[in-house]
Parts: structure tokens; sequence; C-alpha cells
């Protein structure tokens, strides 16, 4: 971002409202998040911001922090700049309707479409039916529901997919094979499951694994999975499965011994000093970089660390003694078959040393070297799957303050209400203004607090950053009376689910005319297609 101030002033803090529980990240509890920093603190979550001038083009969720942050969004970035393959997927329960929260994540899937990604949407029907009891013919319906809107807003299902859960074999497959490396004590760590948890639930879970992965099923590729901050225990278990799926693993390293990732750049640095203490600058010696690095000014050579780490790779070092010192790229077999190992090994160009469990290369960068193990992998009947990227939004504030649910009607616009009902809804919601008039126009309006605000910034005003930023100035300046906000808010939601209900008639079109089976009672079991 160029100029830091409207984009600042244009941002709203959604999902603050008062009665916001702890921030807790749990796919089936309460979603309410009081405090975003908490996620980059606790949770490892990376501010959207930092990426945020590498996107080309960025949607205006991104350009106003609706969109705040994120797990290893670059790869995908860079796949978007470079024009190579890219996937964008997410998942929708069939709960109840559809409604303007979720229209944030259909958004962001058609926006990767529209950037050339591989596009997927899926009904998480299973999810729905074992986790939440729901019904199969009330799913069906709001299943139907789902996808209607989705292609409403842009989803183009000739060039993407759309997929039901129950419905779809290989990621059936592909969730078995990944269940076999998941053990139900994660399952009690990361998502608190114990013995009263029904088994089809836990089936859901490696279904929704297999679903993050399923881009990659016959290339891997990045893949940008775009949800609420939720569904990051999610996120971060099929990105740990990714990579137990892999049969190698490639790090760095310098000598014999192994290196944590902690204690690597010490070493490294030790290398890269290694005219400054070594006998020979051809060939150091561990033992000379252990002294050397012992003592050395590390702030100096731009590695900050904890002397306790200092201390083992000193000591590592030390035990080499003789051994030289030399850059290497390692590959373990982690679970590669006794033929994928030999295959690697053949294919390694240059110098390479045989070890029992791994192999050393000395003339390839780490970047070839992943290349090279994905390869082979690839033709021995492994996935090569790369570890999965997400982006996370804010969730909207409920129209009537607290939050958004769709349990509560009020609380929310769904995108099937009547665009009347849209209308008096927004004229009835809660609102950052002042107790009087005067008031209002003296100390201003509490934009940031106001869930029709929201409604600009996330949905009404669409691209046109200066109608949001005007109605936030002229907001928090005094001169907007929520009378007349309101109705023009109304006024635009009206508008909006007018036109959303006649794409919707022309989707139908589109939807019927997909393999996509929105009938069956009892999925699975009575059908045969
Ligand atoms: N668990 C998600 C929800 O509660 C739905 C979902 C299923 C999903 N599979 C997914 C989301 C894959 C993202 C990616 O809404
Ligand atoms: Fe909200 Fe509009 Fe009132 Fe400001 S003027 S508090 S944006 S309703």
């Amino acid at each position: 971002m160029t100029d830091d101030e409207p984009a600042e002033r244009i941002r709203t803090d959604g999902g603050t409202a008062e009665g916001a529980d702890d921030v807790a990240l749990d796919p089936w509890g309460s979603s309410t998040v009081s405090d975003y920093r908490k996620l980059f603190e606790e949770f490892g979550i990376e501010e959207f911001d930092e990426v945020l001038d590498e996107v080309p083009n960025p949607h205006y969720l991104m350009r106003r922090g609706v969109i705040f942050g994120h797990r290893d969004y670059r790869p995908v970035l860079d796949a978007m700049r470079n024009g190579d393959d890219f996937a964008v997927l997410s998942g929708f329960m069939p709960t109840g309707d559809p409604h303007i929260g979720h229209k944030l994540v259909f958004d962001e899937i058609i926006w990767h479409q529209e950037q050339g990604g591989d596009a997927y949407g899926l009904i998480a029907d299973m999810e729905a039916h074992s986790a939440r009891g729901i019904p199969w013919d009330e799913i069906n319906e709001h299943s139907r529901d789902y996808l209607l809107s989705l292609i409403a807003l842009g989803f183009d299902p000739e060039e993407g997919e759309l997929y039901r859960q129950s419905d779809n074999d290989r990621l059936q497959r592909l969730a078995f094979e990944l269940g076999g490396k998941a053990n139900f004590s994660e399952f009690q760590s990361i998502y608190g499951f114990d013995g009263e948890t029904n088994v089809s639930h836990m089936q859901s879970v490696v279904t929704q694994m297999a679903d993050i992965l399923y881009p990659q099923l016959d290339d891997p590729k990045p893949t940008v999975i775009p949800v609420g901050p939720d569904q990051d225990p999610h996120v971060r278990f099929a990105r740990d499965l990714a990579i137990r799926m892999r049969f190698f693993k490639v790090t760095e390293a310098f000598a014999s011994f192994e290196l944590d990732d902690a204690e690597r750049p010490l070493v490294a640095a030790a290398h890269d000093a290694r005219e400054a203490y070594a006998e020979d600058a051809d060939m150091p010696r561990c033992g000379e970089a252990a002294e050397w690095l012992a003592d050395a000014d590390l702030d100096a050579a731009g590695v900050l660390v904890s002397e306790s780490v200092r201390e083992s790779a000193v000591e590592k070092l030390e035990n080499a003694g003789m051994e030289p010192l030399r850059p290497r790229i390692r590959f373990f077999a982690r679970q590669a078959t006794d033929e994928a190992f030999e295959a690697l090994i053949e294919d390694i160009e240059g110098e390479k040393r045989r070890y029992d469990q791994h192999i050393d290369a000395f003339d390839m960068d780490v970047d070839e070297a992943e290349d090279l193990a994905r390869e082979v992998e690839a033709h021995h009947g492994g996935y090569g799957f790369i570890a999965p990227s997400s982006i996370y939004h804010r969730f909207m504030t409920g129209l009537t303050g607290g939050k958004m649910s769709s349990s509560i009607p009020a609380s929310h616009i769904s995108l099937l209400d009547a665009p009347e009902e849209g209308y008096d809804k927004v004229k009835s919601a809660t609102t950052g203004g002042r107790d009087t008039a005067d008031e209002q126009r003296e100390l201003g309006g509490e934009a940031d607090k106001c869930p029709v605000y929201e409604l600009y910034a996330y949905l009404l005003t669409g691209d046109d950053d200066e109608l949001a930023k005007e109605v936030y100035d002229e907001c928090v300046g005094g001169e907007r009376l929520c009378g007349g906000c309101k109705e023009q808010a109304a006024t635009m939601m009206r508008e909006f689910l007018e036109d959303h209900h006649e794409k919707r008639e022309e989707a139908a079109e589109v939807l019927d005319s997909l393999d996509i089976d929105l009938e069956t009672e009892r999925r699975g079991v009575a059908a045969e297609h």
C-alpha cells in the first residue's frame, strides 16, 4: 500500500462487538474473535498487510483489511504473478441459507479463479450431517442454494469444479489414505474429540483434509484455502498431513551431523566466515568453525539466536572435529519405497554421497532438490503435495450487534431474503451512532463499531473505495446521520438482492446442466449413478 492513511481509514473492526468471546479457534464452536492480534501472536497466523504489496490488483476485501491474515500465501502469489498453476478451494456446510458472511468466501474463490487459478467449491454435506445432525433432505435443499449463489456471483463451473463430499469417490479414497497418517490422540488434542465423538464426525475431518489437498491430486500446485480463522486448526493439520505423505524430506546440511532449523543459520554463518578462521579456506574444518562460532559477534553477522542454540551448534561442530565443513543438500527417505530411493539416487546429478537413510548431494540448490524429490515421488506412486496455504477474513458483526449467526435471522441477511426483507433488516440494524443527532454532529459516529458501515465496506460499495471512504469520513466527521445512512445502505442492499436473485435464476440453468446430484435421500447408500 503506497498511502497508509486511506487504507487505515476504510477499515473496520468487525467481530469486536461486545460479548465477543476470547480467541478460540474451534471449528464447531463459537467463532467470534475479540482480538485479531492474538491470532498472530498465539497461533502464528501472519498479517496479510505484509504480502499485500505482492498481490496483483488486490481484491477490495484485501485492500480494506477484511482479509487480515494468511498462512504461507506467498507461493500462491508467486504462481499468480508468474503464470504458473495454482488453485483455490473452499467448502460450505449446508446447515442453513447462504448469507452475506458466506459471500465473502464466494468472492474470494471467484477472485482467485479470475486471476487464473483452478477453482473448487465444495459442499461439506458429510460434515453437516455428522457434526451438526442435519437430515439429508434439508442438506439437499441448502446445497442447491449455496451452489446457485456461488455461480450467480461469478463462479465459472466450466473452468472450475463443484462437488459434494459424499458424492466424490476420489476424494473419499484420498481421505482414507490421509486417515492412515492421522491418529485419535491428534484428534483429541486438535479438536477436543473424546470417547463420545461419533465416528462419522471423525471421518468428516479426514474428508476435509482430503478436500484441502484435492486440487493437487493430479498435479502438485500451490493452493489457497480462503476461510474464517475458526478453520485454522484444519489448515494446520492439512499442512502437516501434506508433509507426512511426502516420500523425501529435503534439508540443508554442512557435515555428517544433523542440524535443527534454529541451528542451521548459525552454521551457515560459520561457513560464510570461513576466510576468517580456516587454515585452508577451501576446506574449513568443523572444529575450526566451532572455535569461531563460540565467540563470534552474531549480531554483526545478521543472525539472531539464543545462547543455548549457539551452544548446541558449537558442540555439534566440535564433535565433528576434523571433518570438512561443506554445504550440501540432504534427502531423507521418509517413507519412500526402496525403488523410489534408488531412483532418486540415480537422478541426482553431480557429486553425491549415499548413506543408509539419506543421501547428500553437493551440486544442487534447495529448489532444484525439492523439484527433483517431488518428481521422483510422483513417478513412484506418491502425491508430491505442496503444503496448502490459507487466507483469513474477519467475521462480520451481526446486524443486531454481537455475532452474525445463521440461526438468528435478524443478525444476518440471507442471500435468499426478499429484497424488501433485506431493506427492512438494514433499516432496523444497530449502528455506531450517538444518542442524539446533535451529539453525532459534534462527536461523529463510530463507524468502526457500526454493523451498517461494515455492510458498506464488506459488500455494498464493492470495488468503489472512494465511496467506502466517503461514508467513513462523513460518519466520523459528524456530517452523516444514521437515518439517512441506513436508508442509503438499505436501498443498496435491496438492489443487490434484486440483482442477485435474477442471477440465481440464470444460475439454475447452469447448475442443472452440471452433473451434481442434489436429490439423493440417503447419501451414497440409496444412490447408484
Ligand atoms: N469445515 C468448513 C465449515 O465449517 C467446511 C469445509 C469442509 C471446508 N471442507 C473444507 C472449508 C475445505 C475449507 C476447505 O464451514
Ligand atoms: Fe453507522 Fe452510518 Fe451511523 Fe456512521 S452514520 S454510525 S456508518 S449508520
